[in-house]
């Protein structure tokens, strides 16, 4: 039987609540209290049409896998169905008038620029969620700022007609240095999500570290790959080890080639960008969980379901239940990448979560500094593999890094940035720049392969002065968004 429109809007109360998603009907009541984002945000729903703010934070198979089969109501004849017409505010119409003057593809010359495009292109939450950073920001800058305090020793007089920056990544060939990150939320930059990243990665035969929030569920990114294309799973660990097993083990049959666990976000960090913007609009159902605060920002609206118990403890359990290679991500002091060698994973990202988490972490290209002098010191340098991210936007990066001993770095935010801003495109674009930067300064250092990349190639000695805390970093500032009082508003306005 088709409903009506008219059917739904009846349960529109917390006693009886009903939804339409894409055409389709649900009786919700029950599962209000367990929402993840909160059951307000449903009730706003409530007897209406919630496709629009369902679909960039839902995986598309949610509803199967969390509202019991009883309670998909079936077919909505949706000419019934009566459309709210929401009033354009002037925010999303200079938003509009900025797509259509953005620059075009090919005036975008390196990974920043995607950053400056984005940030007047995309929906402010949106815009928000991906580039906020824990308090001052400060670590955030500071990623990207300490590449700036290395400097290279070039070698001259080498024979660089041919340069070879291949490598392996957990004995995956890949054709530059470099990994998609895991990022939450790829819906909410653009309509089709993380399977856009897949595409490009394949291209360029990189990998996807693939988000556990993620909009697209893992099976459609999954089925976004093709021929051999490698893929990571990046895992938040579950209060519920059950759901956590069969994440891990559903992703090993579905051929994942590693595993990463975030081990920096016991507790996700306040992003207060984020925050101000309240992510009140959009519901929220990545898994499970319980009750969250939504006036907090996207990132807490999600993360409710995060173990903060998980510790060292629990490494053993993940070997027993999975043979993908395990890898610790979010370290960030050596005193930990032995211990990581002592429980027997086979790696660890040395990262600050984008400076999203902790702040005042260190960088993690000073923490690999710090790292592998120990390492080699102890004979342990070959004993894992080491990965970094935050703050890499150059190939210069990328170079420093693997030369202080990295075997890849990972990138997140600016393939997010490129992606919102000028979808597949821009990210095949973004990821193509990357190659002809790597390519350029692999010859300007005097370097054919990246066996050749060591320390001597770099002056590190001004990398641990954090001089008075106060960012450098001149292109970031541009991005960072302070707060804007209700005075500095009305004038705002009258300009
Ligand atoms: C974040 C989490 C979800 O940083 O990774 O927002």
């Amino acid at each position: 039987m088709t409903l009506t429109g008219d059917d739904v809007a009846k349960h529109n109360s917390a006693e009886s609540c009903w939804v339409i998603v894409h055409g389709k009907a649900y009786d919700v009541t029950e599962f209000l209290p367990e929402h993840p984002g909160g059951m307000k945000i449903i009730l706003k729903y409530a007897g209406k049409d919630a496709t629009e703010e369902f679909d960039p934070i839902h995986p598309p198979d949610t509803l199967d896998k969390f509202l019991d089969q009883s309670k998909h109501l079936g077919p909505v004849d949706m000419s019934t169905v009566e459309v709210e017409v929401k009033e354009e505010t002037d925010e999303e119409k200079a938003r509009k008038q900025m797509i259509e003057l953005k620059p075009s593809l090919s005036q975008c010359y390196n990974l920043l620029d995607f950053e400056a495009v984005a940030k007047r292109v995309m929906k402010k939450s949106a815009w928000a969620y991906y580039s906020s950073a824990a308090d001052d920001e400060i670590t955030l800058r500071e990623n990207h700022a300490a590449f700036q305090r290395i400097w290279f020793r070039p070698k001259i007089l080498v024979d660089v007609e041919k340069v070879d920056f291949s490598t392996t990544f957990l004995g995956t060939k890949v054709d530059m240095p470099f990994y998609v990150t895991a990022t939450a939320l790829g819906k909410l930059g653009h309509p089709e999500g993380e399977v856009v990243l897949t595409r490009a990665s394949k291209k360029h035969n990189v990998i996807q570290m693939i988000p556990t929030l993620a909009s697209c569920a893992f099976d459609e990114i999954m089925d976004a790959t093709s021929g051999d294309q490698v893929t990571w799973l990046q895992l938040y660990v579950n209060k519920d080890r059950e759901i956590t097993k069969r994440i891990v083990q559903h992703a090993e049959q579905r051929g994942c080639k590693a595993l990463f666990i975030t081990v920096d976000a016991p507790q996700l960090g306040r992003r207060e960008k984020d925050m101000r913007v309240k992510f009140t609009d959009e519901g929220t159902d990545v898994q499970s969980g319980q009750e969250t605060n939504r006036e907090q920002g996207a990132a807490r609206a999600i993360s409710s379901f995060i173990d903060p118990a998980l510790s060292w403890k629990d490494i053993p359990w993940f070997q027993s239940i999975t043979k993908m290679p395990i890898l610790l991500k979010g370290v960030q002091r050596v005193e930990d990448v032995i211990k990581a060698i002592e429980a027997g994973v086979q790696g660890v990202v040395l990262s600050n979560h984008g400076g999203r988490q902790l702040e005042f972490s260190r960088s993690a290209v000073e923490v690999l500094a710090e790292t592998m002098p120990v390492l080699k010191q102890l004979g342990l340098e070959d004993k894992i593999e080491i990965y970094i991210d935050g703050g890499v936007r150059r190939g210069t990066d990328i170079i420093k890094a693997l030369c202080l001993g990295a075997k890849g770095v990972g990138i997140g935010r600016p393939f997010l940035y490129a992606m919102s801003s000028y979808g597949f495109d821009g990210v095949d674009r973004a990821m193509a720049l990357l190659r002809d930067e790597l390519e350029m300064n692999m010859r300007l250092i005097g370097c054919n392969s990246v066996s050749e990349l060591s320390p001597s190639l770099l002056d590190v000695r001004s990398l641990t002065s954090h001089g008075n805390g106060v960012p450098t970093d001149v292109l970031s500032k541009d991005v960072y968004d302070r707060l804007v009082t209700p005075a500095q508003r009305v004038v705002k306005a009258k300009l």
